[in-house]
C-alpha cells in the first residue's frame, strides 16, 4: 500500500494471498465459504436476513414457550426514525458538545489516540442510544461498552485485555442490562421521562417485544458501536496527521463555520471534509472481515451454502480491488467528486455494511466523524510523539499503532 506503514494480522495476510491466487469467491474450510465479490456479497445478504424475526425473549425461552414474532426490520424501522432527530442540527449539537467534553478532559495528558478516538466517539455517543441515566447508570454502560472496545483493541495490544478482563466483562454486561431494563420500564411506567433516543422507540414496542427482547435490542445498538466508529475516528486522526494538504485545505473549510453552524448540515456545509471522511472509510473500512451463519440453505451462481455452515465478507477488500476502484491503494478523496462517481460501481462502496442489515447509525456516525474534523481544526492540535513509529494495523479493525501524544487546546 502506498506511502503508508502497514502491519497484517497473519488471518488477514492469508485472506489476502488466497484473493490474490484464487479470485474472490473461495472455499475456506469444508464449512466456510468466503465471498469477496460485491455484486454476490450483496446477494447472499440479502437472502440470508431476508426475514429476520427476533429471537424469543430469554423469560419465554426458561418458560419453553415461543415469544410473539417481531421483526428485526421493525425495530431497526424505528430507530431510523428516531436518527432523524438525532441527526437533527440540534441532535448533532448536543453530540459535539459531549465529544468536546471528553476531549477537554484529556487535552495535555499523554495518549494513546486509538484509545483517545474510541473514547472521543463513543461516550458521547451513549446518551443518544440511552439518555437520562444517573451518572452512575450512564458510568456502568460506558464501562461495559469500553470493556468491549478492550476485548477488540486486545487482538494486538495485549494489554487492553489483563486476566481478569473477560469475567469483569461478563459482570459489566450484566450490570448495563439491569440498567437498560430499568430504564425501560420507568419510561413505560412513566416514573422517568421519555428521552430522544433510541431507547425510546423500544418503549413504544415494549408490548410486542416484551421487556427482555426490547433490552435485547438496546443492548444490540451499544455493541454495535464498539466495532467501527471509534476505528475510523483514530484513523481520521492518522490521516489529519500526514495529510498536510488536505488538512489545510479542510482547516480552511470547517474554520468558515461555527461548531453550531456546522451542526445543521454537517455534509452539506463541509464537502472537502466530507471526502476525506468518505475516502478513510473506504481505505480503512472497520472491521475488515466478517463472518456469517447460514439462516436457510443459499443456492446461488457460484454459491452453495447449507443452513448452520459460514460465509464470510469484507468491506475492506471490496475497497480495494483494483477491478472496480481505480488505484484504489491510494488515498485520494478527490475520487469523491461528483465526476468521479462512475469510477464507484454499485454495492462496491460498504463501509457501513450491506443491506437488510446495513448500519442504522450512518448518518450519524458520518456526521460525527465531520464534526470530529471541525474539533481537531478549530479547538485542538494533535502532538504525535514519534510520527515516524505510527502505522496501520488491518486486524479485527483497522486502526493507527504506536500513535500516541498529546491533544491540546490551541
Ligand atoms: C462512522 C461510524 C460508523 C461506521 C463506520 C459503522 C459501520 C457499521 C458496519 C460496517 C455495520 C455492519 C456490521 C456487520 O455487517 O456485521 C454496522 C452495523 C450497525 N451499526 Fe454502525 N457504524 C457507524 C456508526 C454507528 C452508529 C453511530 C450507530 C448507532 C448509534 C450504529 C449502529 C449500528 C447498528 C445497530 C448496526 C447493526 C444493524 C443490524 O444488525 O441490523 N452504527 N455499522
Amino acid at each position: 500500500m502506498q506511502d503508508t506503514k502497514i502491519f497484517e494480522i497473519p488471518s488477514v495476510q492469508a485472506f489476502r494471498r488466497r484473493l490474490r491466487e484464487e479470485g474472490p469467491v473461495f472455499q475456506l474450510q469444508e464449512q466456510a465459504l468466503v465471498i469477496f465479490d460485491p455484486k454476490i456479497a450483496e446477494r447472499v445478504e440479502a437472502e440470508n436476513y431476508a426475514d429476520l424475526t427476533m429471537l424469543d425473549g430469554f423469560s419465554d425461552v426458561v418458560r419453553g414457550r415461543e415469544s410473539e414474532a417481531v421483526s428485526w426490520h421493525q425495530v431497526r424501522g424505528a430507530w431510523l426514525t428516531q436518527m432523524r432527530t438525532l441527526t437533527s442540527a440540534e441532535g448533532f449539537r448536543r453530540l459535539a458538545q459531549r465529544m468536546q467534553g471528553v476531549l477537554d478532559a484529556e487535552a495535555g495528558r499523554e495518549q494513546d489516540f486509538v484509545w483517545l478516538a474510541e473514547r472521543a466517539m463513543l461516550e458521547p455517543l451513549i446518551p443518544a442510544i440511552i439518555g437520562g441515566l444517573s451518572p452512575r447508570a450512564h458510568k456502568r454502560v460506558v464501562d461495559e461498552v469500553l470493556s468491549k472496545v478492550a476485548l477488540v483493541l486486545s487482538d494486538i495490544d495485549a494489554h487492553r485485555c489483563p486476566p481478569l478482563h473477560r469475567s469483569k466483562m461478563w459482570l459489566y454486561q450484566f450490570v448495563s442490562s439491569v440498567e437498560v431494563r430499568r430504564e425501560l420500564k420507568g419510561r413505560a411506567s412513566g416514573k422517568r421521562p421519555r428521552q430522544q433516543d433510541l431507547t425510546d422507540p423500544m418503549v413504544d414496542m415494549l408490548p410486542d417485544l416484551g421487556v427482555d427482547r426490547a433490552t435485547d435490542a438496546v443492548t444490540a445498538l451499544l455493541t454495535a458501536i464498539t466495532s467501527s466508529p471509534g476505528a475510523a475516528a483514530a484513523c481520521l486522526f492518522y490521516e489529519w496527521q500526514r495529510q498536510h494538504e488536505w488538512r489545510e485545505r479542510m482547516t480552511a473549510e470547517l474554520s468558515a463555520h461555527t461548531l453550531d453552524a456546522l451542526c445543521e448540515s454537517p455534509v452539506r456545509l463541509a464537502p472537502v471534509t466530507a471526502r476525506f471522511v468518505k475516502e478513510i472509510l473506504r481505505i480503512w473500512s472497520s472491521p475488515p472481515i466478517v463472518t456469517r451463519r447460514v439462516r436457510g440453505d443459499i443456492c446461488q451462481e457460484q454459491v452453495d451454502l447449507k443452513t448452520d455452515q459460514v460465509y464470510v465478507l469484507s468491506s475492506f477488500f471490496v475497497h480495494h480491488d483494483q477491478t472496480t476502484w481505480s488505484d484504489p491503494e491510494t488515498f485520494n478523496p478527490d475520487r469523491w467528486l461528483a465526476e468521479s462517481r462512475e469510477q464507484c460501481p454499485h454495492g462496491s462502496y460498504v463501509p457501513f455494511g450491506w443491506a437488510p442489515k446495513s448500519c442504522v447509525g450512518a448518518n450519524l456516525g458520518l456526521g460525527q466523524l465531520i464534526l470530529m474534523a471541525h474539533l481537531l481544526a478549530t479547538r485542538y492540535r494533535l502532538d504525535v510523539r514519534n510520527p515516524d513509529e505510527a502505522k496501520m494495523a488491518i486486524a479485527s479493525v483497522i486502526r493507527p499503532m504506536d500513535f500516541h501524544g498529546q491533544v491540546r487546546r490551541v
